[in-house]
């Protein structure tokens, strides 16, 4: 479905993204794993069409994303939700799940679309009417997936959905994360949480210094030695990798 082909990034003189190939199947959930810096962000912006790459190719369903601008990307159905999230913060909850649902694809079924969105996050229904920025940093996650969610997205780009957040509030986003995948959407995650986020993919790349340096399915990543010492940090639970 997405096929990424030795993608370099750089900001001036500065390589963020060097070589950078990777595949992505439908139904797949694939994660990026990398230290601070590594360039993961940089690799989704480049996806959702938020950062121009300097060479390389990237391939959406046998076409090239290259040059289309965001709003076409997101009507292809690419979603990203941004590192920080990117809410609306001065708009209600359902304000925001509503400016959700404006690409072209998805309006005729938005309706639909929103009971979903609610069944997949209880909170956000109770909170439907509270201003987006008042709500907790777990609760402003939830309403940024759910906004991606309403556009009705083929491939859903998440970028490090767990940052900031308290261990129990990372568990609820990590199980609402399970309920998505389960419903056969295509993900690919980048996160620094790698314990959780190997429960949770299929497969999984390591990146380090802008250069993918291992890849392999999750359930064998999580057990192999050199991963588990530079990422897992023999650290338990949900505490953040090792770099
Ligand atoms: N707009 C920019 N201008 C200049 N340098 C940038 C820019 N964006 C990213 N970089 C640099 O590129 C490198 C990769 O950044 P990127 O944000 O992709 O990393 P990351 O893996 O997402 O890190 P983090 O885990 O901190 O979010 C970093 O050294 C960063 O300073
Ligand atoms: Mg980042």
């Amino acid at each position: 479905m997405l096929e990424v082909r030795d993608l370099t990034i750089a900001y001036g003189r500065h390589v963020a993204l060097e070589g950078v190939s990777l595949s992505v199947a439908r139904g797949e959930m694939v994660a990026i794993l990398g230290a601070n810096g590594a360039g993961k962000s940089s690799l989704l912006s480049a996806i959702a069409g938020r950062v121009a790459p300097r060479t390389g190719a990237i391939g959406y369903d046998g076409q090239s994303l290259l040059g289309l601008p965001q709003h076409g990307l997101v009507d292809r159905g690419i979603a990203l939700v941004p590192e920080g999230r990117g809410i609306f913060p001065g708009l209600t909850v359902a304000e925001n799940l509503a400016l959700g649902a404006n690409p072209m694809r998805a309006r005729a079924g938005a309706a639909a679309t929103r009971e979903e969105v609610l069944t997949l996050f209880p909170r956000l229904a109770e909170r439907r009417r509270q201003i987006a920025g008042t709500m907790s940093g777990g609760e402003q996650q939830m309403v940024a997936i759910g906004r991606a969610l309403m556009s009705k997205p083929d491939l859903l780009l998440l970028d490090e959905p767990s940052l900031g957040l308290a261990p129990i509030v990372v568990q609820e986003v990590f199980a609402a994360l399970v309920r998505i995948r389960d419903t056969g959407l295509t993900i690919m995650i980048v996160e620094q949480n790698a314990r959780a986020t190997l429960a949770l993919a299929d497969r999984a790349y390591l990146l380090e210094a802008g250069r993918i340096i291992g890849t392999g399915r999750a359930d064998a990543l999580r057990n192999d030695p050199a991963v588990v010492r530079a990422f897992l940090g023999g650290l338990s639970g949900n505490a953040p990798a090792q770099a």
